[in-house]
């Protein structure tokens, strides 16, 4: 079938969902300019996940060889400090405010899902605009561009990076005034809200796995547990992933061009 037919087949079974979620990966980012981890050029083929995946293996790096990491860092803040909702984020968006798309569950620290309009997203690697007490655990939602500004400017001031001057470059806790760190889960780490993507994955009807390779457990499970729940599964992937077997519909495009046409169908089928 080709996929000018898979895109009104989707569209279609959109329009006429109960209950749709979509689970997101790297790959809806890609188009704000955020490297995936495993394309080609992606993070995991510039920075060892052992060295910097891990709360130990980070804690270790910039400990011991924190100039090592810090051009990446400056780097990666700088992507997030130019990166926007892209069409296809702004198109989860829309489907929210149709009616048709209840939760986003997304693998994605970028905040830009939230930025894109949708109000019920589920966090399972956290947010890197979140910040979290290394001793009393309060957490505090922070203003994505102010923060990357102020973080961005006082790396600049730094003369000798080190774990200190590293761990100084995040405010402290508003409650107890200790150290903080991103309010992300770490290889090893407990995802987040587990127990709340699987209920939705469980209640939905449709759904919609977007730039995901489905490497990582337990998210890349989602689209399996909704498909034995009997939902329709809908994959946007230009590559192979490992979704192609569960799909009911699978679109070899990029995010945004392929969220923009399902919306444009949705539209013509809606008047
Ligand atoms: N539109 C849609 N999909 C895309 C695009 C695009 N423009 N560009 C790339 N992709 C697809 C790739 O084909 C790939 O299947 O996005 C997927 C990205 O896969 P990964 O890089 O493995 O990212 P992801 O699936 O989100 O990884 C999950 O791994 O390292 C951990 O915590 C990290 O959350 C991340 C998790």
């Amino acid at each position: 079938m080709n996929t000018e037919m898979e895109i009104k087949k989707a569209a279609n079974i959109l329009a006429n969902a109960k209950r749709t979620v979509a689970s997101c990966g790297a790959g809806i980012s890609a188009e704000s300019g955020i490297a995936t981890f495993r394309d080609p050029g992606g993070v995991w083929e510039k920075l060892n996940p052992a060295e910097v995946g891990t709360a130990g293996g980070l804690l270790n790096t910039l400990t011991n060889n924190p100039h090592k990491l810090m051009p990446f860092f400056i780097e990666l803040l700088e992507t997030f400090q130019n990166a926007e909702p892209n069409p296809a984020h702004l198109a989860l968006g829309e489907l929210e405010r149709m009616g048709i798309l209840q939760t986003v569950v997304t693998q994605n620290i970028d905040n830009l899902h939230i930025e894109a309009g949708n109000t019920d997203v589920i966090e399972v690697h956290g947010n890197g605009f979140r910040i979290r007490c290394i001793s009393c655990g309060g957490s505090e939602r922070l203003q994505r561009k102010q923060i990357i500004k102020d973080t961005l400017k006082k790396v600049r001031e730094i003369k000798e990076f080190t774990l200190e001057t590293i761990a100084s470059l995040l405010p402290p806790c508003r409650n107890c005034l200790a150290p903080t760190r991103p309010d992300v889960v770490m290889f090893g780490e407990m995802v987040k809200d587990i127990p709340q993507a699987f209920d939705a994955a469980r209640k939905c009807d449709v759904l919609l796995a977007i730039g995901t390779s489905g490497t990582v457990y337990p998210a890349a499970h989602l689209p399996f547990h909704a498909k034995e729940s009997g939902a329709k599964i809908i994959v946007v992937n230009p590559n192979e992933n490992a979704f192609s077997a569960v799909s009911d519909i699978y679109i070899p495009m990029k995010a945004g061009a392929a969220m923009d046409e399902i919306i444009k169908a949705i539209r013509r089928l809606m008047h």
